[in-house]
């Protein structure tokens, strides 16, 4: 039995309080506990905090204890100041509302999209290029699991702050090493399964992918314009890469409404475009 999920259930009976040890119920272990970060939801906006033993001041909403969160139920409702909360648990799809952002981010749906065409999966080693405001490695590292290794490098100390305190709040840090170094030629890794890059000349990383890719390993580049996706195009296929791919991504968002069905005004028409292809000998 788990003592510390055991539960005492009680039950008044002609005025005698019984006591019932209940192991295992299966709901308590969705309740939130010490420990778990925890997302304040209302439909106007998100706030990541820590369940711990301290009181904090949150912006927009004041001073919270978030001990009062443990034993709820995921998804509890809960009164903070003036407005109405729902407690859930953080998704990564979210991240770009909790996170500090300096650098302009890779999309969370793109970086699943690129991790798609580059077979990232549970257990792959993958190198980066270009921490920024850490929205990418956030993804890839969640993609690797804890069996699986993502290495980032970055040239500037303010990004690799940046990005190491936004991996952290999103407790996203655990299999990632973050190296302040140039990734077109200080990359120490050999054999990896992946090597994706965020940089403003991809191109110039190719070489380098060369030499730390295994054999049929990946390469992806997100650039934001088509000429720097033509370049990088063309020098993957000078290097030899195989099994070119170039995309865009875009996303229409519905707005499902009483009187009928209509695609949001709000649809954003242009994020960047992504070249991913296969190392060859
Ligand atoms: C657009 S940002 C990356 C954003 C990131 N993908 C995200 O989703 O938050 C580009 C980053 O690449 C870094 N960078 C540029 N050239 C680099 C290089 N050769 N090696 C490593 N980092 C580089 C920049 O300092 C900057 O932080």
């Amino acid at each position: 039995m788990d003592i510390e999920l055991s539960f005492f259930l009680f039950k008044r009976r002609k005025g005698i309080i019984k006591v019932y040890n209940v192991p295992r119920l299966p709901y308590l272990v969705n309740m939130i506990k010490k420990g778990d970060k925890v997302v304040l939801w209302k439909t106007d906006g998100a706030t990541l905090v820590d369940v711990d033993e301290e009181t904090k001041k949150i912006p927009g909403i004041g001073i919270i204890d978030t001990r009062r969160f443990v034993g709820k139920d995921w998804g509890t409702e809960v009164e903070l100041g003036r407005d109405k909360y729902r407690l859930l648990q953080p998704a990564i799809k979210d991240a770009p509302k909790l996170i500090k952002r300096e650098a302009q981010i890779v999309l969370p749906r793109i970086a699943v999209q690129i991790a798609f065409y580059c077979d990232i999966t549970c257990g792959k080693r993958v190198v980066e290029g270009g921490a920024g405001s850490g929205m990418m490695s956030a993804v890839l590292a969640n993609m690797v699991g804890p069996e699986g290794e993502l290495v980032t490098y970055e040239l500037r100390e303010d990004f690799i702050r940046t990005a190491r305190t936004n991996l952290e709040k999103l407790g996203a840090a655990e299999n990632w090493k973050l190296v302040k170094g140039d990734v077109t030629k200080d990359v120490k890794e050999r054999t990896v399964d992946a090597f994706v890059v965020d940089i403003p000349e991809p191109w110039q990383a190719l070489d380098m992918a060369g030499e730390a890719l295994k054999n049929g390993g990946f390469f992806a580049g997100y650039v934001p314009s088509t000429n720097q996706l033509e370049r990088t195009v063309k020098k993957m296929r000078k290097n030899g890469f195989i099994d070119i791919k170039s995309f865009e991504s875009l996303e229409r968002d519905m707005v499902i409404g009483d009187r009928g069905v209509r695609p949001s005004f709000d649809m954003l028409g242009h994020t960047g475009y992504v070249a991913v292809g296969r190392k060859t000998h």
